[in-house]
């Protein structure tokens, strides 16, 4: 007799991790209320962290449990209800820790200690998380290392992490130097270097539908690409982050990390397994391949550009020479990308909001059809999560007519989506359980900025080989990027 197939048994890796305490630099700031704190509140709620995990906010800012805690439930749901809130209040407590107070690390250490000795029955994991800015992060690391917070012997290797966001350097030399200081503090598996975009469900997929579809991964090749777009628009300007940005500019703020993320994740070879060794493994092999920007490329292929009226934001420098959008030609010297061009743009004011990676593919060869628009795969990372593929079909009519046909997908489709965490709670969770997969690596950062200083120097010394191109706010940037493109006979895909 033929029985009926059994149900496919889903592929899901979900593990509740160890009892941790969590303890937050910059517990009063805006990563922590905005991003971080809906994360834990997830985590809660889901019962993603361990009963006896507790929450410590740190900071100068005078506060006590109390305090803290009503703090914390002012940015909390209300409708969650009242037992769920308590009993995520119940995890939070606050110690006053100032990086110019040594004794007040001697302070945390006691009261973290004493969450040590509670009856669990693995060791408690410690996660420090600098949500500070970047000149505040050296001295707390210090301080935690001097006071022997991030000790570890033998049987404790793994308990104590640092959980650190970019900026990493801003160019070679400068994120070498900080790589050194943090290997003095803490060994390499102690950190996790956060880039918030492989947080995002949509970025993590771009794996998942690579590797486990038989439909993607074998025409994901030079064979059957033409061209690659990966597109990071941000309607926003520089907001009150002008201290920063004006410093920093979209190849640092942008292309450095997120986008080259993305690159790596839609380009990379598979992985022998999916272990975070054999996937870091395959992304730092990617980076390498990227072939480095000659001194002409930099005048032809990476464009950049400022919108008009960004002088006058306040906090930016009257002449600043700082980029706002920047487009940018790649090449892979691998066999799967050989002759395969990836092309990246980012920029703020632009007109849409919007993060994509769109594979162009090669016309059909020898089509009965005539030509044809080629299919075209967007894989949509923000807003209106999903994907799109784009084939050509008969159109409806007694006519033999081909038209284009979207097989569109949103994650909305598949029911409310409003309560779905944020990237962060991914990020907390395989931080709390070791998991590296997620977290950026001192070789692959090390491998962006040799990309990108070259590019970075020549913009800062040659402004006549590398103009700076203004566009209009609300605009899809400077047309010199649209040239970019066609040039080589291409377009970009519309914003
Ligand atoms: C940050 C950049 O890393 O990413 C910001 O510093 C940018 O300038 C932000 O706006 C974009 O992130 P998201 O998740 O809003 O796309």
């Amino acid at each position: 007799m033929i029985s009926k197939p059994r149900p496919q048994p889903q592929f899901c890796m979900e593990v509740v991790p160890p009892p941790a305490v969590l303890v937050f630099f910059g517990a009063t700031g805006d990563l922590f209320e905005r991003k971080l704190l809906p994360a834990l509140f997830h985590l809660h709620k889901t019962s993603l962290m361990h009963s006896t995990t507790r929450i410590v906010g740190c900071g100068r800012t005078p506060n006590n449990d109390e305090s803290f805690r009503r703090f914390v439930e002012k940015q909390l749901p209300a409708t969650a209800g009242r037992a769920v809130l308590d009993a995520f209040l119940e995890r939070i407590a606050y110690c006053v820790v100032d990086p110019s107070d040594p004794p007040s690390f001697e302070r945390l250490k006691m009261r973290l200690d004493a969450y040590g000795g509670l009856d669990t029955p693995v060791p408690f994991v410690r996660l420090y998380y600098l949500a500070v800015p970047p000149a505040a992060s050296q001295p707390i690391i210090e301080k935690l290392s001097n006071s022997g917070l991030l000790d570890e012997d033998d049987h404790e290797a793994g308990t104590n992490h640092i959980l650190i966001e970019k900026p990493f350097g801003t160019d070679t030399k400068s994120a070498a130097e900080f790589d050194s200081f943090l290997m003095r503090h803490a060994d390499e598996h102690q950190f996790f270097r956060i880039d918030h975009y492989l947080g995002k469900d949509t970025v993590q997929n771009i794996l998942i539908m690579r590797f486990a579809n038989i439909l993607c991964e074998p025409v994901w090749n030079a064979e059957y690409v033409d061209h690659v777009q990966i597109t990071g628009a941000e309607t926003l300007g520089v907001g009150n982050r002008a201290g920063y940005y004006d410093k920093a500019g979209a190849v640092r703020d942008m292309f450095q990390n997120h986008l080259l993320e993305i690159l790596a994740f839609a380009a990379m070879d598979r992985p022998g397994d999916f272990s975070a060794e054999a996937i870091q493994r395959a992304k730092l092999e990617l980076f390498n391949a990227i072939r480095p920007f000659s001194r002409d490329d930099v005048g032809s292929c990476i464009v950049r550009g400022q919108y008009t009226g960004y002088r006058s934001e306040k906090g930016v420098e009257p002449g600043s020479n700082t980029e706002t959008f920047a487009a940018a030609k790649l090449w892979i010297d691998t066999p799967r990308w050989s002759g395969v061009p990836f092309y990246l743009r980012s920029g703020k004011r632009l007109s849409t909001a919007v993060s994509t990676v769109t594979l162009v593919f090669k016309p059909v060869a020898h089509s009965v059809f005539g030509s044809a628009a080629p299919n075209r795969l967007t894989l949509r990372i923000q807003p209106d999560e999903g994907m799109c593929l784009h084939l050509q079909a008969k159109t409806p009519g007694p006519k033999y007519c081909i038209g284009e046909l979207p097989l569109a997908f949103k994650y909305s489709d598949l029911g409310d989506v409003s309560d779905a965490p944020n990237g962060y709670a991914r990020l907390l969770l395989d931080a709390m359980l070791h998991d590296h997969t997620l977290f950026v690596r001192r070789e692959t950062i090390a491998s962006s900025w040799r990309l990108f200083t070259p590019v970075l120097d020549r913009w800062k010394n040659d402004h006549d080989a590398c103009p700076l191109f203004p566009y209009e706010p609300g605009s899809n940037g400077p047309s010199a990027a649209d040239e970019l493109l066609w040039r080589d006979g291409r377009s970009w895909e519309p914003l």
